[in-house]
Formats: C-alpha cells, sequence, structure tokens
C-alpha cells in the first residue's frame, strides 16, 4: 500500500497534488510519501517484534539526508556501503551504533572514517579485507566490531545482475570456509567478532531461498559457538521483493518474511538485523514527467517523455517494469492504445516501456512512473548533459524540494580547461 491515489480525478502524494508539485518545481522529478516510507518502515518492526532486533535501512536504495533523517528519527539503523554513504547517514544525525558498513571493497581510508565517527559493525567480507581492518583499528588503538558475511550458495531465483548469494558471485566468504576464517578474525587484534551476515540478492518474491540461508546461518551459530565464538548478532541482510505491478502474484508480506526469521533463528538468542531498502523505499516514491511530443512511427505511437534512462535506468539496465498511469486520470470508460515509451536520450535502449496500454496521452500531459523510490535517483546520471532531476518529499500536506536541480552553469564549471591546453 502506498500514499499516491487520485483524488477529484488528479494523482496525489498524499494531500498534494502533483500537478501542484510539478507547476512549481517544474518536470521530471522525483516525489517520495512521508507516510509512505515510516508504514512500510514499521511493518519491518513490527514482523520482528518482539525478537531484539534494529532494522538497518539499506541506504544505497535513496540516500537522500531528508529521507535518511526521517527513517533514523523513527530508531531506524542505516546498511551503507561506501564513506560517502556513511557521510550521508551522519549528516542525517544518524548515530554511529546504529550504522553497519558493509560492501566488498572497503577501503582503508572508509574504515578509517567509520572507527572514528563511530560504527555498529564492518560486516567483512574477505580475508584481505579482515586482516587491513585489523591493521586499520590496530593503528588506532580501537577495537573494530565485525561480522563476516558468509556466501551461503543459495538460488535467490531473482535477476542475475542482482542475485548475490550463489558461489560464483564475489559476494561474502564460503559458507564451508566460515570457521577457518573466524579462527582468523578472533586471532586478529583489533577486531572483536560479534556476530554471522548474510545477504542473498534483491528483489526476491520467494521466501524459500531466505529460508535456506537462514536455516545454514543458524547452523554455523551454533558450530561457531560450540568453537568458542561469542555470536551474539545475526545480520540476515536486505531482498525481500515488492510488487512492480498491480496484478495478484504479490511477494510475501514483510510479516511472513518475519515469522521465518522467528522460526529459523529466533531460539539462538541473538540480536537480528535487517538491511531492507527496496520494501521501504521503493513503493514510496514515483518519478513525474511530462510528454514532449507523441510521434507516430512506423506501426507504433513513442511517447516521448522529459524523463530519460539516465533519470530512471532500471527498465534499459534490468529490463524492468514501472506501472505508468497518467496524473490527470480520464473518465472511467476513456479508451486507450499501446505506446512505446521513450526518452529523449540518443540510445534505442532509452525506453522504458513497449506498447504500453496508456489513455490517450497527448503533448505537455504529464505521467508518473510508479514504484521508482528505490535504485531510481541513486542511479541517476547526467549523461547526455541532463541535470540531475530534484527530489520532493511530502509530508500530509506539506511538500519541500530535498534536493533541487543544478543549473547548467553548476553542471559545467565542475570541469577545468587545464592552463596548458
Ligand atoms: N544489503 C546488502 C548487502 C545489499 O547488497 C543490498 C542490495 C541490500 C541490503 C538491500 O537490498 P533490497 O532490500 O533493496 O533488495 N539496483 C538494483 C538493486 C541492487 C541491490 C543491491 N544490493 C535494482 O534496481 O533492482
Amino acid at each position: 500500500m502506498d500514499h499516491f491515489v487520485y483524488r477529484g480525478g488528479i494523482l496525489h502524494a498524499e494531500d498534494v497534488a502533483l500537478t501542484d508539485i510539478a507547476a512549481t518545481v517544474g518536470t521530471p522529478f522525483y516525489c517520495y510519501s512521508a507516510a509512505t516510507l515510516t508504514r512500510h518502515y514499521h511493518l519491518f518492526t513490527e514482523a520482528l517484534s518482539p525478537l531484539p532486533n534494529l532494522v538497518c535501512f539499506a541506504i544505497k536504495s535513496l540516500s537522500n539526508v531528508a529521507v535518511l533523517k526521517l527513517l533514523g528519527d523513527l530508531g531506524a539503523g542505516m546498511d551503507v556501503v561506501s564513506g560517502g554513504e556513511y557521510r550521508r547517514a551522519k549528516a542525517a544525525g544518524v548515530p554511529g551504533n546504529r550504522i553497519v558498513f558493509s560492501g566488498v571493497g572497503k577501503t582503508r581510508e572508509e574504515m578509517r572514517l567509520a572507527l572514528e565517527g563511530g560504527i555498529r559493525q564492518f560486516n567483512v567480507e574477505s580475508e584481505p579485507e579482515l586482516r587491513a581492518l585489523s591493521e586499520v583499528a590496530t593503528s588506532m588503538g580501537v577495537v573494530a566490531p565485525i561480522t563476516i558475511r558468509v556466501n551461503p550458495d543459495v538460488d535467490a531465483k531473482t535477476h542475475e545482475k542482482i542475485a548475490t548469494g550463489k558461489k560464483e558471485n564475489k559476494f561474502g566468504i564460503p559458507i564451508g570456509r566460515a570457521p577457518a576464517v573466524y579462527a582468523e578474525a578472533a586471532r586478529l587484534p583489533g577486531l572483536d567478532v560479534v556476530g554471522i551476515d548474510v545477504h542473498i540478492g534483491s528483489q526476491l518474491t520467494d521466501l524459500e531461498p531466505f529460508e535456506q540461508a537462514f536455516l545454514k546461518v543458524a547452523d554455523l551459530t551454533r558450530q561457531l559457538r560450540s568453537e568458542g565464538h561469542n555470536i551474539r548478532r545475526l545480520d540476515l541482510g536486505g531482498g525481500l521483493g515488492i510488487p512492480y505491478t498491480r496484478s495478484n502474484d504479490a511477494p510475501p508480506l514483510p510479516m511472513d518474511y518475519g515469522a521465518l526469521i522467528k522460526r529459523t533463528v529466533g531460539d539462538l538468542g541473538c540480536e537480528v538485523e535487517i538491511e531492507p531498502g527496496r520494501l521501504i523505499s521503493g513503493n514510496s516514491g514515483i518519478l513525474v514527467s511530462q510528454v514532449i511530443y507523441v510521434k507516430n512511427g512506423e506501426g507504433r505511437d513513442f511517447l516521448i517523455v522529459d524523463s530519460a534512462m539516465n533519470d530512471l535506468v532500471r527498465p534499459s539496465m534490468y529490463g524492468a517494469h514501472h506501472d505508468i498511469v497518467p496524473v490527470i486520470e480520464g473518465p472511467v470508460g476513456s479508451p486507450t492504445q499501446p505506446f512505446d515509451v521513450v526518452g529523449p536520450v540518443c540510445e534505442t535502449g532509452d525506453t522504458f516501456a513497449k506498447e504500453r496500454d496508456l489513455p490517450l496521452l497527448t503533448e505537455g500531459d504529464l505521467i508518473a512512473f510508479r514504484s521508482a523510490g528505490a535504485y531510481g535517483a541513486v542511479m541517476a546520471s547526467e549523461y547526455n548533459t541532463r541535470p540531475l532531476i530534484p527530489e520532493v518529499l511530502v509530508k500530509g500536506d506539506h511538500f519541500a524540494v530535498i534536493r533541487a536541480r543544478p543549473s547548467f552553469d553548476e553542471i559545467i564549471s565542475r570541469d577545468t580547461i587545464p592552463a596548458w591546453l
């Protein structure tokens, strides 16, 4: 459920008409609903209750500092994967003891940054990283809390580009090697081994791969404890999928996912962390765009809109589906026709949808791409020197621009012409 609904024939974000935002901000823009973000965060805290838990928002999915502040103020932790994301979490006022640091390529500089600013734990992904972190922490005279990310070799049954839990993927250490790596971690100075981490992929629409992975983590917990490790925290990653269409085959609910967690690892007495991104942010955001031209091609009609693959790359990168709806709804029973919805970028891959049945839209009409809150704005680029588009946050009847559209001067002035040229 989200808070983007039609009222009086106009699509609203909570109590604000998107036509009003478009008139003030211009198109295209991303728009997020505070009520939806809040609701989705609480679905997880409720699903995990009464287990001791921390829901760490995967800020790679949506990293605007205003959104992070909203979630941080509700008590959320943050899952970061770079020094930049760590800085964003801190800028949003999230304390270090609620920030977990994931990722396969943490640099020594990033380790130092997090150890100085405070960190709940590093999720270590390899032996070289383990040794580097030990060196960095020791040189600073501090102890780094860590989990080790294990790769359970399960098939997440999702898009191959976002599956992470198979042995051929670059993530984590093979679960069979975990005892040896934990033994090394326990010997190294400057490290405090607090738990185990696992994350098998994103947009999972079936609980079964999670179950396989969590059962393996539960077994490993028992084994490592018997070998003397004080495993007290389990980070179970993110990955629960969202409905991208309004069809019947909806992915499992957070409540069912929570029940699975309790069933598989609930009796271990561990604090449970999860790292959901998409489920919190995905349906909390839309991308609003305007039709520039309707072009009648050979056997098909193109809706050329003012957003493009540089603004929302998911359709061209993963073949992802985003529902497209008109901001102003026609009367019930209005005719529709198939359109190819494309952006102005100069490549054929800049296509949002092919032969999508839509109302008879025309120049100047506003449309909204649904489910664009996750991996939308964060993956945008300035390809074709198209400015990053603004982000707007709505709460009740308030809205604010939380990232402004840059001017062309700002964009161009970042380049420098060498004196010798
Ligand atoms: N934790 C770790 C270690 C991750 O790598 C990810 C996502 C998450 C948590 C959050 O997963 P989520 O709950 O959002 O599924 N750009 C792609 C998705 C990439 C996901 C990367 N890792 C897309 O647009 O579908």
